[in-house]
């Protein structure tokens, strides 16, 4: 489903050149739960942010499904992260002022979806993240976890073949972190493709693969990780 081969990035500061991703290769499978881990600053949203087709290579090759990545318009790639991907945040990145429903609905608004449809795709993802009862919620009259659950709902309306993940137990408790991190088992359950930053050993576990990376460099593969 992912192929990424040879992949190179390297940011602009001033007049300096700061080389972030080099000769970084990834190939993710269709129905794989997948922890990319390493340091701060070693380049993992970097490479989520080119995986879920938000930021492009300098180099190399990608494409994801059957497309072309490296090297389509941003037009192809807006249409392309609307069919494909759902993105999921450490911070959420709810809209403060309106309830859940009409948070989980955004995507939908920007698909040209009607409100009716809108409506009970919405509920019913609610319901898939187990918040069916909070929809008339603001997100300020959340927990945290359940925050984070509206989130997942809103990535998984449109019903992506991918969920890209950064850090999305950041900013959760132990306890809240589990609860999302079996709801993610659960999403893979049901077929989708998930591609997890995350810098916790303990959050990985729940991974089947994990993708090190190092100073811009894929570091070390441990294939097959048995699942929680
Ligand atoms: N937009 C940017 N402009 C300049 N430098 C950046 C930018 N984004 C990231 N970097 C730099 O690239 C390196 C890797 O960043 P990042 O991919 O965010 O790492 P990680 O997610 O592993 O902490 C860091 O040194 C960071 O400062
Ligand atoms: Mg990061």
């Amino acid at each position: 489903m992912i192929q990424l081969h040879n992949v190179y990035k390297t940011y602009q500061r001033g007049s300096l050149s700061v080389p972030v991703l080099r000769n970084v290769s990834v190939d993710i499978k269709k129905g794989e739960f997948v922890a990319i881990m390493g340091p701060s600053g070693s380049g993992k949203s970097t490479l989520l942010n080119i995986l879920g087709c938000l930021d492009t290579a300098d180099a190399g090759s990608y494409t994801l499904g059957n497309n072309i990545i490296q090297g389509a318009s941003e037009d192809n790639l807006a249409a392309i992260r609307n069919r494909w991907l759902g993105f999921i945040f450490q911070s959420f990145n709810l809209i403060p002022r309106i309830d859940a429903k009409h948070n989980v609905e955004l995507p939908m608004v920007y698909a040209g979806v009607l409100p009716s449809v809108r409506q009970k795709r919405a509920l019913a993802a609610l319901n898939i993240v187990g918040l069916a009862d909070r929809a008339k919620h603001i997100p300020a009259h959340l927990s945290g976890g359940q925050q984070q659950r509206v989130a997942i709902a809103r990535a998984i309306v449109n019903d992506p073949e991918i969920i890209i993940a950064d850090e999305p137990t950041g900013a959760l408790d132990s306890q809240a972190s589990h609860e999302i991190m079996r709801l993610f088992q659960q999403l893979q359950a049901s077929g989708k493709t998930i591609v997890m930053v995350t810098h916790e050993d303990e959050i990985a576990a729940f991974a089947q693969r994990i993708i090190g990376v190092r100073d811009g460099e894929i570091s070390d593969h441990q294939d097959e990780r048995v699942q929680k």
